[in-house]
């Protein structure tokens, strides 16, 4: 558990509620956001945290010695980070409040980019324009880390039957699904879920990063750091700008 007074309480152990209906942040980091903080920790160059909600990835890459710009579309999100930023990390971090698809930065900046459990909550075209907007961010041999929620998480995961007819059909996006309400339980305010979500498999995160113009080095399911995780909860992939 984190023990921090700054971020919201939690009512779900492993997990921080966002502050703009958009899912939870994890209290531990999976294998591919991990790699993101040791590789950014070993380079020279700034690396970008995107959809970065209180910091569980930018504060750790801060630890490994990183320089990080941390990006959320929420500003409050942002405004907690910068409290936790520890003092001697001050000079290696900065922030911006941006949203995907949309957001710009200049090309060739940044060693690494992590986009971790923000891409669901994008259309598969914005999705495609996000990989190709890192890929011009990223300098030549830079690294891109991206992590999706899965179908097989989440309360969508009763339609994962579905996901994976479509996906032997050829549906590009077999996860979409229209109308999230759809699966929320009675008790759930629908306004306080996005309207769609796009959970992904790992062979969707390598197809985009491929369309993109990235080489794959790898990409796997992985495990949430839930009590109710199945293993399959996340999509993960890294690629390199060649
Ligand atoms: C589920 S949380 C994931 C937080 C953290 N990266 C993690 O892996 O636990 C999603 C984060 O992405 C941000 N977000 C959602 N849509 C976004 C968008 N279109 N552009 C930028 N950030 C977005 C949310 O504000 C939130 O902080």
């Amino acid at each position: 558990m984190i023990d921090d007074d700054l971020l919201p309480e939690s009512s779900v152990p492993g997990l921080i509620p966002t502050l703009n209906n958009t899912g939870w942040m994890t209290e531990s980091l999976d294998e591919i956001s991990v790699a993101f903080t040791d590789y950014a920790g070993n380079i020279d160059a700034e690396s970008l945290d995107i959809g970065c909600a209180y910091g569980i990835a930018t504060l750790m890459a801060l630890d490994k010695g990183a320089r990080i710009l941390a990006c959320d579309i929420e500003s409050g999100h942002l405004d907690i980070l910068a409290k936790r930023i520890p003092d001697d990390a001050a000079d290696r971090y900065r922030s911006k409040v941006g949203t995907l698809p949309d957001v710009d930065f200049a090309a060739g900046s940044f060693g690494a980019v992590l986009a971790s459990r923000v891409l669901h909550f994008l259309t598969g075209a914005d999705v495609e324009q996000t990989v190709t907007k890192i890929y011009d961010w990223l300098q030549p041999g830079g690294r891109v880390f991206l992590v999706a929620d899965s179908p097989y998480t989440g309360p969508w995961r009763v339609a994962a039957d579905d996901y994976e007819r479509r996906k032997a059909a050829g549906d590009p996006w077999p996860g979409f699904i229209e109308n999230y309400a759809q699966y929320l339980p009675a008790t759930e305010d629908p306004k306080k879920h996005p309207a769609f979500i796009n959970p992904m498999d790992p062979d969707i995160l390598h197809r985009v990063c491929v369309q993109a113009g990235f080489e794959v080095l790898e990409d796997r399911f992985l495990t949430g750091g839930t009590r109710w995780s199945t293993g399959r909860d996340h999509a993960g992939v890294i690629a390199r700008k060649v």
